[in-house]
């Protein structure tokens, strides 16, 4: 998982780079696809077929622009100076998945745009922090919240993190945004799962759109930001195993 996690972290970084204005999202899609193959990865997502899906997914890659805050899907658009993307995907090598997400903004963003990003990202860490044996889901949940709402932001509800490892989903493990200290499924070592905000800078309510099955987008149109990295549990903490190598 390790090895798959730090290819994800290269096409991840390779995405960012990538996304200025006037990029398409299908070049994006292109260079995810291209950076996992020339490091032996497989795009985990293309034709994955999720149980809470009719269909199977299209893609190697999720991209989710302003008030889509998950499940985007690469299309024709061109990216604009201030739009917030999204970019999440998840590399497999020998059957073992890395999932991981990051959320960037185009050319120059807003402030408030810039400080979502950062308090979500921020919030991802705190959770990371208590991804220990011993803890539960619930102290992950709670310092996930806490600084989010602190902050006057909100989670995305109805959506969690998940376990990870031969599937990308891993059922019965549902890694909570929200909670409270000491409830919840108590973390043991050799747990791996994807720690996963979704935050939005107005309410949490979400919805799809009509003519998109995938999209997961805020009901006020308000931004949305997503930070995700796959943390294993060890006996010496959290690793976290979506890290760009060493160079
Ligand atoms: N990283 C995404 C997630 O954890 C991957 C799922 S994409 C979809 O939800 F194909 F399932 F939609
Ligand atoms: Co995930």
């Amino acid at each position: 998982m390790a090895e798959a996690g730090k290819v994800a972290a290269l096409a991840l970084k390779a995405l960012s780079d990538a996304a200025k204005p006037g990029v398409s999202l299908l070049d994006l899609e292109a260079l995810a696809l291209e950076v996992l193959a020339a490091h032996g990865a497989k795009p985990s997502l293309l034709n994955y077929h999720p149980g809470f899906s009719q269909t199977a997914y299209q893609f190697g890659t999720c991209l989710s622009v302003n008030d889509e805050v998950i499940h985007g899907t690469p299309r024709k658009k061109l990216l604009r100076e201030g739009d917030v993307l999204g970019l999440d995907l998840v590399a497999s090598i020998d059957g073992w998945h890395a999932d991981s997400a990051k959320t960037v903004g185009v050319g120059e963003v807003s402030n408030r745009a810039l400080k979502l990003m950062r308090i979500t990202e921020e919030s991802m860490w705190h959770g990371i922090e208590q991804s220990r044996a011993g803890n539960t889901m619930g102290d992950i949940g709670h310092a996930i919240q806490r600084h989010v709402e602190k902050n006057g932001f909100s989670i995305l509800k109805n959506m969690v993190g998940h376990g990870v490892g031969t599937a990308v989903h891993e059922p019965g493990l549902d890694v909570l945004n929200t909670g409270r200290p000491k409830s919840g499924i108590r973390l043991e070592v050799g747990m791996t799962f994807a720690v996963e905000p979704m935050v939005t800078a107005g309410r949490g309510d979400m919805k799809h759109r009509k003519d998109d099955p995938w999209a997961v987008v805020t009901k006020d149109g308000s931004l949305g930001a997503h930070f995700e990295h796959t943390v294993g549990v060890t006996e010496d903490g959290p690793r976290v195993l979506t890290l760009l190598p060493a160079s």
